[in-house]
């Protein structure tokens, strides 16, 4: 196999279009037609980070809850798991079926199947409407559903970054919880967002993969008490 090979099409819910899962000898790569590639098994090292960061510091608290929008090549699950001990619990909310389906089979040996951990829950479905609904839940919430602030996949995802997401997000963290927001490039006027929902920020820039490639953006974001 000398080219990148279709494997499958899967539907973006909302009618917002198709997802393909494409492959290259071992790798993979995930796009959403008409728009461009989401990622690839080649290069992970800021969605690693995206966990790490928030995970350590929420892994001695008495049985850490995790949230993760969305599982992608589940390389933040997989990380989070890394970070975390026995005691805690991971809840991945993916939109798209065909990305769970996709990451049950060869495309998930390259984070270490991470679906299998039996610390991981899979909600099939948006990620903002647990964001909607549940209050003070979760010791951690990882958002690397987009780009960024400035969506990609699909336009509804927009709303999670405005100030009525993040207060939804503020909400469904337990006291001293963490947010943490992947992005390719930094925004000030968003780092400016979280503050007036009352988080304090950090904001760290990242490479793309083994200090190499683009660098992008995470957010780290905590709640008060
Ligand atoms: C860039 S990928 C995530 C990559 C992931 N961090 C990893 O390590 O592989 C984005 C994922 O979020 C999913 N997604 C997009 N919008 C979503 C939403 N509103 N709720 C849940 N998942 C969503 C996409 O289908 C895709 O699987």
């Amino acid at each position: 196999m000398s080219q990148w090979e279709l494997l499958d099409t899967g539907e973006i819910p909302g009618n917002s279009g198709e997802m393909q899962l494409h492959q290259l000898g071992n790798e993979f790569s995930i796009s959403v037609v008409g728009v461009g590639v989401l990622m690839s098994t080649m290069a992970h090292g800021s969605e690693d980070a995206l966990a790490e960061v928030a995970c350590k510091i929420v892994a001695d608290r008495p049985h850490p809850r995790v949230l993760i929008g969305g599982l992608g090549m589940g390389f933040t699950l997989a990380a989070a798991l890394r970070h975390l001990g026995a005691n805690a619990e991971v809840v991945v909310a993916e939109l798209v079926p065909a990305v769970v389906k996709w990451n049950r089979g060869d495309l998930g040996a390259h984070a270490g199947h991470p679906l299998q951990d039996a610390r991981t829950t899979v909600r099939e479905g948006d990620v903002a409407k647990i964001l909607k609904a549940e209050r003070r839940a979760y010791d951690a919430i990882l958002l690397d559903v987009d780009n960024g602030p400035e969506g990609f996949t699909r336009k509804k995802n927009d709303w999670l970054y405005t100030l009525d997401g993040l207060t939804g997000a503020y909400s469904a963290l337990r006291p001293m919880g963490l947010l943490a927001i992947w992005s390719a490039g930094p925004s000030r006027d968003f780092t400016e967002r979280l503050h007036k929902v009352g988080f304090e920020v950090k904001q760290s820039r990242v490479w793309e993969h083994d200090n190499k490639g683009d660098l992008h953006t995470i957010w780290l974001a905590e709640r008060g008490p």
